[in-house]
């Protein structure tokens, strides 16, 4: 694959990331895609379909880790683009059909979720939705949850308090952490994963735990997590805030999610982030996303684990609404 290839390449998956409507993207984020697709192309494979004129039309990469850095668990990564034009669908369509089926039970492939092609491709040849990304703007999350809910900003009429994470916890949150998704891989595979608990560890002992988290004891016993982490610099969003929640079951149902997002979002929007985002495939927190105005921006597509009981429809639906038109071509190799 050329250089000008790859610039294509970059170019065709920030475009349909954009498409959905909640990406804003811009040099940094083409050229982070860029690097990506550098690392795919170094140490994987690839399969390109080029136009007559010898333009990048659609391409298929793939690269196998036994220790991804995302996870540190087994993954094998999958990136499928292309043009909009029949010839590269068709191609995309046979050459994901021959190829998917024989890559290994860890393949994931992340797919904006505005290109509803791919994704149809990619059930065609054996891969279900996992977990849709989604984005949204802190100030209409904030408005929004207020409007409808207008949670609390703290816990004491539940008889229990927010309190910061210390390095001590660690072991705790991790039991919490396996615990929960122990019962449910589904919604965190990667969770239960020994490497990825390892390494979670090592961080939070190390003090690097994400700066707005919170945790809730339930007699003396960590039960709930609320993990809020700012990026100053987020180079697809500009800033960022994203929240994790983690409840024991006796925890659920009583409102705590939407206290963790005011206080997460109030100290988010004081720290300058504009965009909140994350990866979900739980319903509630799919409800939530959407009634405070999130959009999906990609599908995490896997062969296990995998939801193919309809809970994306709708907010998938929304993301092709945004941009019904096809992406520009890719520029054309100089001189052809
Ligand atoms: C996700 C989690 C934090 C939600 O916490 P919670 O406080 O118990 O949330 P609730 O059950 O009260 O639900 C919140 C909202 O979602 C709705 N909801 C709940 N289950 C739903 C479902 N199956 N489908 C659609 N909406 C649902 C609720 O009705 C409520 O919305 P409403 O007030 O408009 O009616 C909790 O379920 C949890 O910790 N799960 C395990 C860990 C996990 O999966 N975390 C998320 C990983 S992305």
């Amino acid at each position: 694959m050329t250089d000008h290839e790859l610039d294509a390449l970059a170019a065709l998956r920030h475009h349909w990331l954009q498409a959905g409507g909640a990406y804003p993207g811009g040099d940094a984020a083409r050229s982070a895609h860029r690097d990506t697709l550098v690392d795919l192309v170094k140490y994987g494979f690839v399969r390109v379909f080029r136009h007559t004129d010898h333009s990048l039309g659609a391409a298929v990469l793939t690269r196998h880790e036994p220790q991804s850095q995302a996870y540190c668990a087994p993954l094998t990564t999958l990136m499928a683009h292309h043009d909009n034009s029949m010839q590269a669908i068709d191609w995309l369509g046979s050459t994901l059909c021959a190829d998917v089926p024989g890559l290994a039970d860890d393949v994931e492939c992340m797919v904006p979720a505005a290109d509803t092609t791919t994704l149809t491709l990619l059930k065609k040849a054996g891969l279900g939705p996992n977990t849709v990304s989604l984005a949204g703007r802190v100030d209409l999350a904030l408005e929004r949850l207020v409007a409808r809910w207008n949670p609390p900003a703290d816990l004491h009429h539940l008889g229990l308090s927010l309190e910061r994470v210390r390095p001590a916890d660690a072991d705790a949150i991790i039991a919490l952490q396996a615990r929960v998704f122990g019962e449910e891989p589904a919604y965190a595979w990667f969770m239960v994963h020994k490497g990825w608990q390892q390494r979670r560890r090592d961080e939070i002992l190390r003090g690097e735990i994400p700066d707005l988290s919170l945790i809730i004891r339930v007699r003396g016993e960590v039960s709930g997590l609320i993990e809020g982490r700012v990026r100053d610099r987020d180079v697809h969003h500009g800033s960022s805030v994203g929240i994790g929640l983690v409840l024991d079951p006796e925890l659920r149902g009583k409102g705590i999610a939407l206290v963790g997002y005011r206080r997460c979002l109030e100290l988010a929007r004081a720290r300058g982030a504009i965009w909140i985002k994350g990866t979900t495939g739980r319903r509630s927190v799919l409800h939530m996303a959407e009634l405070m105005g999130r959009r999906a921006t990609g599908v995490i597509m896997r062969r296990w684990p995998r939801f193919d009981d309809g809970r994306f429809e709708e907010t998938l639906g929304e993301a092709r609404q945004v941009s019904p038109h096809p992406p520009a071509q890719a520029p054309s190799p100089p001189g052809s």
